[in-house]
Parts: C-alpha cells; sequence; structure tokens
C-alpha cells in the first residue's frame, strides 16, 4: 500500500474488476493512450485477472481515493527489466472521479515504489503530443526528461484513430536525475 496527498496504490483486487473494465472502455482515456484493443467484456475480467497474476514483467496496482479507498483509476509497471533495472509505467484516471493532481501523486507514488523499494533505475513512459495534461504530470510536474525522438525511431509514427498521423513522445526519469534533482524536459 502507497499512500501519497490524493491517493494511495494498492494491489488490484477482484472487487475492482467491474471499474477496471469501465476504466478500459471509457472513451476519453481510449483515446489518450498510445496503443490501441478491442473493448473489454466484464465477463472477461477474472480470466484477465488470473493471468496478470501470473505476469512476472507486470504489476498493475489500483489508484483509490485517499480519503473514500473507492478506486479512480489503475497505474503500474509494464515490461519489468530486471538486467537493465527499468519498466515502463502508465496511468489512466477515471474522468470525473479522480481529484486534480491525482495523476502527479499517482507517478510520484510510483516513482518512489519503482526506485526505493523495487531496486529500479528508469522508468519509461509514451505519450501522444496531443495528450497535454498526460504531458503535464509526466513532463512538467514530475520532471520526466522528454525524447520525443526514441519512440519515433523505433516505431515509425503512429496512425490515431482520429486518422490524423500524430507523434507520440516518450518520457523518461532516471533515478540519478531524481536524486540531484535534475530531471527536466530536454
Ligand atoms: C493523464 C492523467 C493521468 C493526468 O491526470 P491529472 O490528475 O489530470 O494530472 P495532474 O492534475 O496531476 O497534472 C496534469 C497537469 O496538466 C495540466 N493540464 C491538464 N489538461 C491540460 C490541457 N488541456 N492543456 C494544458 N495543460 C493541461 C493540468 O493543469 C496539470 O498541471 P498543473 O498541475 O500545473 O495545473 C489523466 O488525465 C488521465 O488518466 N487521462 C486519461 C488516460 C491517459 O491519458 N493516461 C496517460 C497515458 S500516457
Amino acid at each position: 500500500m502507497l499512500t501519497g496527498r490524493l491517493v494511495t496504490l494498492r494491489p488490484i483486487r477482484a472487487e475492482d474488476l467491474g471499474f477496471l473494465a469501465d476504466l478500459a472502455n471509457t472513451l476519453e482515456v481510449r483515446r489518450n493512450v498510445v496503443g490501441w484493443d478491442w473493448p473489454v467484456s466484464p465477463d472477461a475480467q477474472h480470466d484477465w485477472f488470473a493471468a496478470s497474476l501470473r505476469d512476472s514483467h507486470t504489476h498493475r496496482l489500483t489508484v483509490t481515493d485517499v480519503t473514500t479507498g473507492a478506486p479512480i483509476g489503475l497505474t503500474g509497471l509494464w515490461d519489468v527489466d530486471w538486467h537493465n533495472q527499468s519498466a515502463s509505467t502508465a496511468v489512466k484516471l477515471m474522468p470525473g472521479t479522480a481529484p486534480k493532481g491525482a495523476g502527479s501523486d499517482s507517478i510520484m507514488l510510483i516513482m518512489a515504489w519503482s526506485f526505493y523499494e523495487v531496486g529500479l533505475r528508469r522508468l519509461y513512459s509514451t505519450i501522444l503530443d496531443s495528450n497535454a495534461a498526460s504531458l503535464g504530470a509526466y513532463v512538467r510536474n514530475r520532471s520526466l526528461r522528454l525524447n520525443m525522438g526514441i519512440l519515433l525511431r523505433t516505431l515509425g509514427r503512429v496512425v490515431s484513430r482520429s486518422g490524423l498521423i500524430v507523434d507520440p513522445g516518450s518520457a523518461m526519469l532516471n533515478l540519478d536525475d531524481e536524486r540531484r534533482g535534475q530531471g527536466g524536459a530536454c
């Protein structure tokens, strides 16, 4: 259990599965994240949860409201690479339920957990350049470095669901940068 100013992060519970299906299907969330997947059926959630518990490279956490304990989002670590001490991270909050600042608070908690408990040294994320809230939370508020070139070199350009060509940027934060307080857009 990781407790911040506005949110708590805890392991996913079976009682969260309906909320997580709704979150995955919410249009405002779907159109802001990199990648695409089929809409989720609530009936498939228990199988998905069982499979995710067996996946040693991915650790999802439910974001809850620190006051009420109600689920308001999802975050975690994906593709944990122990050799290089790195992982991908992301956060999705349900529109209308999360207080302003919940995104930055969730990111701060994931960073502290990853760097000071899990033992990672680098987190990275991919962000659509149209996603101003995510850029605000990851890059401006939490000082992740923005490396627009990296994902473009590896994936090329991504076509958004609206038919526009969009450039996802990748953001990353190093443990050493955080300790020196030197993270920042570059
Ligand atoms: C991205 C997300 C996690 C951000 O959460 P949040 O609680 O709004 O984040 P915060 O309030 O901590 O920080 C966002 C910052 O961006 C700013 N911001 C939000 N929308 C903005 C916009 N349209 N233009 C400019 N700035 C904007 C906010 O004002 C805030 O900055 P401030 O603290 O200086 O005021 C949330 O919006 C979300 O879950 N979106 C849907 C899923 C998603 O996009 N996930 C990220 C995938 S990379």
